[in-house]
Protein backbone atom coordinates (compact mmCIF):
# COMPACT_ATOMS: atom_id res chain seq x y z
CA UNK A 1 0.00 0.00 0.00
CA UNK A 2 1.70 3.36 -0.96
CA UNK A 3 2.20 5.34 2.10
CA UNK A 4 0.56 9.06 2.22
CA UNK A 5 2.75 12.13 2.28
CA UNK A 6 3.56 13.26 5.70
CA UNK A 7 6.10 16.32 5.57
CA UNK A 8 6.06 19.89 4.88
CA UNK A 9 8.59 20.04 2.53
CA UNK A 10 8.51 23.79 2.07
CA UNK A 11 10.44 23.61 5.30
CA UNK A 12 14.48 24.28 4.18
CA UNK A 13 17.52 24.29 5.95
CA UNK A 14 19.46 27.58 6.31
CA UNK A 15 21.54 28.50 3.00
CA UNK A 16 24.52 28.25 5.32
CA UNK A 17 24.19 24.39 6.07
CA UNK A 18 22.80 24.15 2.87
CA UNK A 19 26.07 25.27 1.22
CA UNK A 20 28.28 22.95 4.13
CA UNK A 21 26.00 20.28 3.21
CA UNK A 22 26.93 19.84 -0.63
CA UNK A 23 30.71 21.41 0.05
CA UNK A 24 31.31 18.94 2.46
CA UNK A 25 29.42 15.88 0.42
CA UNK A 26 31.97 17.03 -2.64
CA UNK A 27 35.08 16.89 -0.64
CA UNK A 28 34.27 13.34 0.92
CA UNK A 29 33.44 11.71 -2.28
CA UNK A 30 37.08 13.15 -3.68
CA UNK A 31 39.37 12.48 -0.19
CA UNK A 32 37.98 9.07 0.51
CA UNK A 33 39.32 7.79 -2.92
CA UNK A 34 42.19 9.91 -2.45
CA UNK A 35 43.32 8.18 0.93
CA UNK A 36 42.69 5.07 -0.46
CA UNK A 37 45.07 5.62 -3.64
CA UNK A 38 47.60 7.44 -1.33
CA UNK A 39 47.96 4.43 0.85
CA UNK A 40 49.01 2.29 -1.90
CA UNK A 41 52.35 5.15 -2.93
CA UNK A 42 55.68 5.35 -1.53
CA UNK A 43 56.62 8.32 0.34
CA UNK A 44 58.42 9.89 -2.47
CA UNK A 45 55.67 9.36 -4.56
CA UNK A 46 52.10 10.82 -2.38
CA UNK A 47 53.68 13.54 -0.84
CA UNK A 48 51.78 16.23 -3.08
CA UNK A 49 48.59 14.51 -2.99
CA UNK A 50 48.55 14.08 1.03
CA UNK A 51 48.96 18.11 0.92
CA UNK A 52 45.85 18.03 -1.34
CA UNK A 53 44.32 15.57 1.07
CA UNK A 54 45.23 17.14 4.61
CA UNK A 55 44.19 20.59 2.99
CA UNK A 56 40.99 19.63 1.82
CA UNK A 57 40.14 17.06 5.10
CA UNK A 58 41.21 20.35 7.33
CA UNK A 59 38.63 22.05 5.82
CA UNK A 60 35.56 19.68 5.75
CA UNK A 61 36.58 19.37 9.82
CA UNK A 62 35.93 23.14 9.93
CA UNK A 63 32.82 23.41 8.28
CA UNK A 64 31.77 20.27 10.51
CA UNK A 65 32.53 22.76 13.42
CA UNK A 66 30.94 25.38 12.01
CA UNK A 67 27.42 23.04 10.93
CA UNK A 68 27.56 22.01 14.40
CA UNK A 69 27.23 25.27 16.00
CA UNK A 70 24.94 25.96 13.55
CA UNK A 71 23.07 22.96 14.42
CA UNK A 72 22.12 24.22 18.03
CA UNK A 73 21.81 27.66 17.18
CA UNK A 74 19.68 28.36 13.78
CA UNK A 75 15.98 26.55 13.18
CA UNK A 76 15.95 23.61 11.71
CA UNK A 77 13.35 22.14 9.54
CA UNK A 78 11.21 19.51 11.82
CA UNK A 79 12.72 16.00 11.37
CA UNK A 80 11.36 13.72 8.52
CA UNK A 81 8.20 11.33 8.77
CA UNK A 82 8.78 8.07 6.91
CA UNK A 83 5.91 6.02 8.33
CA UNK A 84 8.03 4.09 10.02
CA UNK A 85 9.09 4.80 13.55
CA UNK A 86 12.30 2.93 13.15
CA UNK A 87 12.89 4.75 9.83
CA UNK A 88 12.40 7.77 11.47
CA UNK A 89 14.62 6.90 14.12
CA UNK A 90 17.79 5.43 11.92
CA UNK A 91 17.47 8.27 9.82
CA UNK A 92 18.61 10.72 12.73
CA UNK A 93 20.86 8.83 14.32
CA UNK A 94 22.84 8.56 10.71
CA UNK A 95 22.49 12.22 10.30
CA UNK A 96 23.98 12.41 13.91
CA UNK A 97 26.49 9.85 13.81
CA UNK A 98 27.83 11.96 10.74
CA UNK A 99 28.74 14.58 13.29
CA UNK A 100 30.80 12.26 15.10
CA UNK A 101 32.25 10.48 12.19
CA UNK A 102 33.39 13.54 10.33
CA UNK A 103 34.78 15.39 13.48
CA UNK A 104 36.62 11.77 14.45
CA UNK A 105 38.10 11.00 11.29
CA UNK A 106 39.68 14.66 10.78
CA UNK A 107 41.37 14.52 14.62
CA UNK A 108 42.63 11.04 13.36
CA UNK A 109 44.02 12.42 10.34
CA UNK A 110 45.59 14.80 12.14
CA UNK A 111 47.27 12.39 14.56
CA UNK A 112 48.49 10.39 11.59
CA UNK A 113 50.13 14.10 10.00
CA UNK A 114 51.99 14.28 13.44
CA UNK A 115 52.88 10.52 14.92
CA UNK A 116 53.44 8.80 11.14
CA UNK A 117 56.05 11.31 10.75
CA UNK A 118 54.42 13.53 7.91
CA UNK A 119 54.83 16.92 9.83
CA UNK A 120 58.26 16.66 10.00
CA UNK A 121 59.19 15.15 6.89
CA UNK A 122 57.23 17.93 5.36
CA UNK A 123 58.83 20.60 7.39
CA UNK A 124 62.58 19.05 6.66
CA UNK A 125 62.09 17.50 3.64
CA UNK A 126 63.54 14.23 4.71
CA UNK A 127 61.14 11.76 3.61
CA UNK A 128 63.12 8.84 5.64
CA UNK A 129 60.88 10.18 9.21
CA UNK A 130 57.43 8.80 7.55
CA UNK A 131 56.64 5.41 9.57
CA UNK A 132 55.44 2.81 7.73
CA UNK A 133 51.96 2.90 7.60
CA UNK A 134 51.43 -0.98 9.03
CA UNK A 135 52.68 0.90 12.89
CA UNK A 136 50.21 3.32 12.72
CA UNK A 137 47.16 2.61 15.23
CA UNK A 138 45.72 5.92 14.26
CA UNK A 139 46.17 5.49 10.53
CA UNK A 140 44.25 2.58 11.03
CA UNK A 141 41.42 4.17 13.14
CA UNK A 142 41.23 7.29 10.18
CA UNK A 143 40.53 4.39 8.02
CA UNK A 144 38.03 2.36 9.79
CA UNK A 145 35.92 5.43 10.81
CA UNK A 146 36.14 6.31 7.20
CA UNK A 147 35.19 3.36 6.03
CA UNK A 148 32.15 3.41 8.08
CA UNK A 149 31.38 6.96 7.34
CA UNK A 150 30.88 5.84 3.65
CA UNK A 151 28.71 2.98 4.42
CA UNK A 152 26.45 5.67 6.52
CA UNK A 153 26.69 7.38 3.07
CA UNK A 154 25.33 4.96 1.44
CA UNK A 155 22.69 4.33 3.28
CA UNK A 156 21.98 7.99 3.54
CA UNK A 157 21.22 8.21 -0.45
CA UNK A 158 19.30 4.99 0.07
CA UNK A 159 16.97 6.76 2.55
CA UNK A 160 16.49 9.40 0.13
CA UNK A 161 15.81 7.13 -2.80
CA UNK A 162 13.16 4.58 -0.60
CA UNK A 163 11.28 8.18 0.79
CA UNK A 164 10.61 9.39 -2.60
CA UNK A 165 9.71 6.09 -3.52
CA UNK A 166 7.40 5.25 -0.86
CA UNK A 167 5.67 8.32 -0.56
CA UNK A 168 6.64 10.54 -3.89
CA UNK A 169 8.12 13.09 -1.71
CA UNK A 170 11.86 14.77 -2.92
CA UNK A 171 12.84 15.43 0.63
CA UNK A 172 16.17 16.96 -1.13
CA UNK A 173 13.82 20.12 -1.78
CA UNK A 174 14.87 20.82 1.84
CA UNK A 175 18.78 20.96 1.41
CA UNK A 176 18.58 22.41 -1.99
C1 LIG B 1 37.36 14.31 6.79
C2 LIG B 1 37.41 13.59 5.74
C3 LIG B 1 38.51 12.59 5.44
C4 LIG B 1 38.31 11.39 4.81
C5 LIG B 1 36.98 10.84 4.28
C6 LIG B 1 39.60 10.72 4.72
C7 LIG B 1 39.82 9.47 4.18
C8 LIG B 1 41.02 8.77 4.18
C9 LIG B 1 41.20 7.40 3.78
C10 LIG B 1 40.10 6.48 3.28
C11 LIG B 1 42.51 7.10 3.94
C12 LIG B 1 43.19 5.73 3.67
C13 LIG B 1 43.17 4.95 4.98
C14 LIG B 1 43.62 3.53 4.78
O1 LIG B 1 44.83 3.32 4.60
O2 LIG B 1 42.77 2.66 4.82
C15 LIG B 1 43.21 8.27 4.42
C16 LIG B 1 44.56 8.38 4.66
C17 LIG B 1 45.19 9.48 5.23
N1 LIG B 1 44.57 10.66 5.62
FE1 LIG B 1 42.59 11.10 5.46
N2 LIG B 1 40.57 11.53 5.30
C18 LIG B 1 39.95 12.68 5.76
C19 LIG B 1 40.55 13.74 6.43
C20 LIG B 1 41.91 13.83 6.74
C21 LIG B 1 42.54 14.93 7.48
C22 LIG B 1 41.82 16.12 8.10
C23 LIG B 1 43.88 14.64 7.53
C24 LIG B 1 44.99 15.43 8.16
C25 LIG B 1 45.04 16.74 8.23
C26 LIG B 1 44.09 13.37 6.85
C27 LIG B 1 45.32 12.75 6.71
C28 LIG B 1 45.53 11.49 6.18
C29 LIG B 1 46.82 10.83 6.12
C30 LIG B 1 48.14 11.40 6.63
C31 LIG B 1 46.60 9.58 5.52
C32 LIG B 1 47.68 8.51 5.24
C33 LIG B 1 48.10 8.53 3.81
C34 LIG B 1 49.14 7.46 3.59
O3 LIG B 1 50.28 7.70 3.93
O4 LIG B 1 48.81 6.39 3.11
N3 LIG B 1 42.88 12.91 6.38
N4 LIG B 1 42.26 9.28 4.59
Amino acid sequence: MKRKIQNNLSQKYSRGIIAIHWITALLILALFPLGKYMSSLEPSEKMGLLKIHAIFGAVVFFLTLLRSYFFFKSKRPNDLKTGSKFNDKLAVLIHNLFYFLLIGIALAGFAVMVLGGYVDALKSGNLDLILSNTELASLKAHGLLATIMMILLVLHVVGVMKHYLLTKENTLKRIL
